[in-house]
């Protein structure tokens, strides 16, 4: 059955309460999803992801001395430190994301008070929703209202992926911060990962839900993989270029010129370039789908781009193949695929709602029966993007 978490974020705020005695201000940040266009945004290409109703939750005010803790209720963790000098650590790995934060609003000249912060949530961690990316936007937002700041919230999108690149070590591109901090309810956007203009449309999903298979795979390969395939893709755009020296991504490649080189590509350098151009052109054809509400069209998209995740770009596992394999002996199934980095995390379904609840006890039992795992599923709902959270 689908899998709730029994999150309340009025236990952040008595928790700040009860620890630091003072008034905090909360702010939510939700996880997201990503409708089509995977692994594009770091090509400069287009993505069209929508934020989720599962949120990180921060709890924040100033403290009275030079130190700030942080506090993590997941983790029941606390973490202090010197208020000028927020390094990056070793352990706990939670704070970095918020350590880098703070190292960039220094960095950017801002003067960073001394603070004590409560953060929870509900966004599973290891499942590719963008939990650090909810942590991130959720505490840049708090800090700089806070500090009445007045950042855009653009420019916190910037310092919460810088936090992600040099506080985390992964190379990202521009999405998951992206749609944690722009949502909007019951709109996906597409974004233009390289003019970051962006275009919100209604998703009218009408008789079908939105439903996640967590696989429980934990992506360890994730972020070594993934810097490794930023890397491939960009031994791409250098040989490309030998040829078209205006070209400055694989967004500005056609698969004409690919091939007429295709002696000079690794075969791996190919296949990944190969995938990367289909996606956008696939993103762009999807979301006219998206614009005539013709979700079976859309759905057979979907597992165009798990084939070229999992074929081309091999970011998948037997888990995702697995998952989305199954999906298709199963009613009322319109569309699935893995989502985001890969190597685990979930696949996203479009599942009509008259086979919701068939869909969900077939796929946890045939999972179950294949690798002995129970698996979790999330019916997830599009909402707004990161804000004050009024209780
Ligand atoms: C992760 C990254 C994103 C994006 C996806 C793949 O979620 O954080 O920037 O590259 O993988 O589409």
């Amino acid at each position: 059955m689908e899998t709730k978490t029994h999150f309340n974020p009025k236990g952040v705020y008595s928790k700040f309460l009860e620890l630091f005695d003072s008034q905090p201000i909360l702010v939510r940040s939700p996880g997201r999803i990503n409708l089509i266009g995977e692994h594009t945004d770091y090509n400069e290409g287009f993505v069209m992801p929508a934020a989720i109703d599962r949120d990180i939750v921060a709890a924040i005010d100033f403290s009275i001395d030079d130190h700030s803790t942080l506090y993590s209720v997941k983790h029941n963790e606390f973490f202090s430190f010197h208020t000028s000098d927020p390094a990056k650590v070793k352990s706990p790995l939670w704070a970095n994301y918020l350590l880098g934060v703070v190292r960039k609003f220094i960095d950017e000249g801002k003067v960073v008070k001394s603070f004590n912060c409560v953060i929870d949530g509900d966004v599973p961690t290891g499942a590719g929703l963008s939990s650090s990316a909810a942590l991130e936007c959720s505490f840049a937002f708090a800090l700089n209202h806070l500090h009445r700041f007045d950042i855009p919230k653009m420019q916190l999108i910037t310092i919460a992926l810088w936090a992600e690149h040099n506080y985390a070590g992964v190379k990202c591109g521009i999405m998951d911060q992206f749609s944690s901090m722009m949502g909007l309810s019951g709109k996906a956007f597409v974004l233009d990962c390289r003019s970051l203009e962006y275009r919100y449309f209604p998703v009218n999903l009408k008789e079908c839900s939105i439903v996640l298979c967590d696989s429980m795979v934990k992506h360890s390969l994730a972020s070594s993989e993934y810097n490794t395939r930023r890397a491939e893709c960009e031994q791409g755009v250098q040989i490309i270029r030998k040829h078209y020296p205006q070209v400055s991504s694989l967004r500005d490649v056609t698969l004409p010129m690919i091939e007429d080189y295709i002696a000079e590509f690794p075969e791996k350098v190919y296949n990944r370039c190969r995938y990367v151009i289909q996606e956008n052109e696939r993103v762009l054809d999807a979301s006219k789908d998206l614009e005539k509400n013709d979700l079976k069209s859309f759905g057979k998209k979907m597992y165009e781009t798990h084939k070229g995740l999992s074929q081309l770009y091999e970011v998948s596992c037997e888990e995702l193949d697995f998952l989305v394999e199954e999906s298709k002996n199963i009613n009322g199934v319109l569309g699935a695929r893995m989502m985001g980095g890969g190597f685990g995390g979930c696949t996203i379904n479009f599942v009509l709602d008259s086979d919701l609840k068939e869909f969900i006890t077939k796929m946890c039992h045939a999972y179950e029966k294949k690798f002995g795992v129970k698996m979790n599923t999330y019916v997830v709902s599009i909402k707004d993007g990161t804000g004050i959270l009024k209780l």
